[in-house]
């Protein structure tokens, strides 16, 4: 079931457009070649691990917190997680399949060898995918990522266009005490690198029932072709 779209504060990078619009600056900003980009830190790669789905869920919609029409939803600490997908040049990528997996409120993946699968929330959509429009933003429901052994709490992410990966990474929560522990995070080159993947989770405004929001702009490395 499609989620609709709730109220989000407006992103950080519309902010910034907009300011250097007030300021008048736009124009040259953008007409310089790689101004912008050299501001711009390229989301790193991470490895997509042992648990992209191996079979699909019967729902694969950016409402993770649901499957299909079902009334039980997943048990977690509900997260709207949002971004934009930008190119090289702080472009929105129309068209970008955004996919994201993670493990349930239990540990458990939806993958015939994850752990914990006796334990597995069969109420938890565990993938789901959004496709992105002219603004390159996109929006799913989920939980907050947890914990499970030798990880700290991680969504892992997949961006296609077509048929091209363009990108796959993680992304984690700000001021988690497990990342400085974990093998992956610890694995990207640089501190703005690391900074970039790790996200803060907090009170969705306007939220009745402690939802959480956490926003993740995507750079990537380079310009799709259209
Ligand atoms: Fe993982």
């Amino acid at each position: 079931m499609k989620h609709p779209l709730p109220y989000l504060a407006p992103l950080a990078s519309d902010n910034r457009r907009r300011f250097l619009q007030r300021i008048g600056i736009t124009a040259a900003f953008f007409t310089v070649p790689g101004a912008f980009a050299e501001a711009l830190i390229a989301t790193p790669a991470q490895t997509e691990g042992p648990f992209y789905p191996d079979h699909l869920p019967l729902d694969t919609d950016n409402d993770l917190l649901v499957i299909n029409n079902g009334i039980t939803p997943a048990v977690g600490e509900v997260s709207y997680v949002s971004g934009r997908i930008l190119d090289a040049h702080g472009d929105p990528v129309r068209n970008a399949t955004v996919e994201i997996w993670q493990c349930d409120a239990h540990g458990a993946y939806l993958h015939t060898k994850t752990g914990n699968a006796d334990k597995r929330d069969t109420h938890f959509q565990g993938f789901g995918r959004f496709v992105t429009g002219s603004t390159g933003e996109y929006l799913l429901r989920t939980i907050k990522p947890v914990a499970y052994p030798g990880r700290s709490p991680h969504i892992h992410y997949k961006v296609r266009r077509g048929a091209k990966e363009l990108l796959t990474t993680q992304c984690y929560i700000k001021g988690h005490p497990g990342n400085e522990k974990d093998g992956v995070w610890k694995g990207i080159k640089g501190e703005k690198e690391r900074a970039s993947v790790t996200v803060d989770f907090s009170p969705l405004r306007g939220g009745k029932a402690g939802e959480l929001a956490a926003q993740f702009d995507i750079v990537l490395g380079f310009t799709p072709e259209a």
